[in-house]
């Protein structure tokens, strides 16, 4: 135990000190063990397996499109491969065209009929998101919509403290912008519900949204700013996953009569499981967390079930993603 907590701080500073870590264990993981891809074996090995890789195997998706953020590495581009694999039409969201036009080779490296393509989207900038949010509508017009969109990318710190928009960064990049793209993307969601019964909503977020600062979400623009100026960077980091978490439950309520469903999880596997599994689309069930690997488990119960918080942390991300909404003060 004590082992493995000092594991945990060392993976965390070399994660501070040098952000690719995380994709170094993935890559390293899914070339020797594809069981564990993103899912950091060496930190948390799992202790329950409620979905495998060969249930993963029996579900199809032939005809069903799905968009991946940060699918050029880690949890994204595993799960971006298992989809494809899968039969789904895969659009995989990265900010880096180089590195996704690489993902996508290697994907069709080892499956060449899998249909997956780049979609240029920093989610970190609300104009390219808006770009990226376009883009995609355009390429899922004629394909009855759009079945899952997994909100993977994710960043655990930035040097650079705001974002192009004067937003905090690490907010930004793994929130804001996926809060905006929900938004944009929602007609082509409802559509593919409308059609299949179910659309998912998958947020990555992490276990860190258990450690937020005091109080969840700094509920302003400058507040934001200020925490990330005090607080440790985990709090920061654990902010922005619980907006994630607040934002899904929020999108839940509000999706209820359009039958699309939302989830909440980490792991690639587990993304897998909420985005395509079906007992999952048979249940429909919304705004529920899972852990790996595909293991239900209650979110923060201090803030998570908190519905003022929801309704704030939701007006606070239109307004910062320029959609209009004044935060209530
Ligand atoms: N690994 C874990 O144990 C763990 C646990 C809990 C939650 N998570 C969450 O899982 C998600 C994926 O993590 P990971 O471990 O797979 O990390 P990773 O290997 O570092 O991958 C993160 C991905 O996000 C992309 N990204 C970063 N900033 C971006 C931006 N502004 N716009 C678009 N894409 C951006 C990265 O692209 P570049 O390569 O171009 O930078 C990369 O493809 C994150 O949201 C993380 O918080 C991970």
């Amino acid at each position: 135990m004590k082992g493995a907590a000092s594991a945990l701080l060392v993976a965390i500073a070399a994660r501070r000190l040098w952000p690719r870590a995380g994709s170094a264990l993935h890559w390293a993981a899914s070339s020797a063990a594809p069981f564990y891809v993103g899912h950091s074996p060496a930190l948390m090995p799992a202790r329950e397996w409620r979905y495998t890789f060969e249930r993963l195997a029996r579900v199809d998706l032939a005809g069903q499109t799905a968009l991946v953020t940060g699918a050029n590495s880690g949890i994204g581009l595993a799960t971006a491969r298992l989809l494809a694999r899968q039969g789904a039409h895969v659009l995989m969201a990265c900010c880096s065209p180089d590195r996704c036009a690489r993902a996508v080779a290697a994907i069709r490296a080892g499956q060449a009929r899998a249909r997956v393509e780049a979609i240029a989207c920093d989610t970190a900038s609300l104009a390219s998101v808006r770009a990226a949010g376009g883009a995609a509508l355009a390429r899922v017009r004629w394909h009855g919509g759009l079945d899952m969109l997994v909100l993977n990318a994710g960043i655990l710190a930035s040097a650079e403290p705001e974002s192009i928009d004067g937003i905090e960064r690490v907010f930004a990049t793994n929130h804001v912008g996926h809060h905006l793209l929900v938004r944009l993307l929602q007609p082509a969601l409802e559509r593919a519900a409308r059609r299949r019964g179910c659309a998912r909503v998958v947020h990555v977020t992490s276990h860190a949204h258990y450690h937020p600062p005091a109080g969840g979400v700094p509920l302003s623009r400058a507040a934001l700013l200020e925490s990330r100026a005090r607080a440790p960077v985990l709090h920061t980091y654990g902010a922005s996953k619980l907006a994630q978490v607040l934002c899904a439950q929020e999108l839940a309520r509000r999706v209820r009569g359009a039958r699309a469903c939302v989830l909440v999880n980490a792991g690639a596997l587990t993304v897998a499981y909420a985005a395509a599994s079906d007992e999952l689309r048979q249940q429909r069930l919304s705004g529920r967390y899972f852990h790996p690997i595909a293991v239900e488990q209650p979110p923060a119960p201090a803030h998570a079930a908190n519905v003022t918080l929801q309704r704030a942390v939701w007006a606070l991300s239109d307004e910062l993603a320029g959609l209009g909404t004044v935060h209530p003060t």
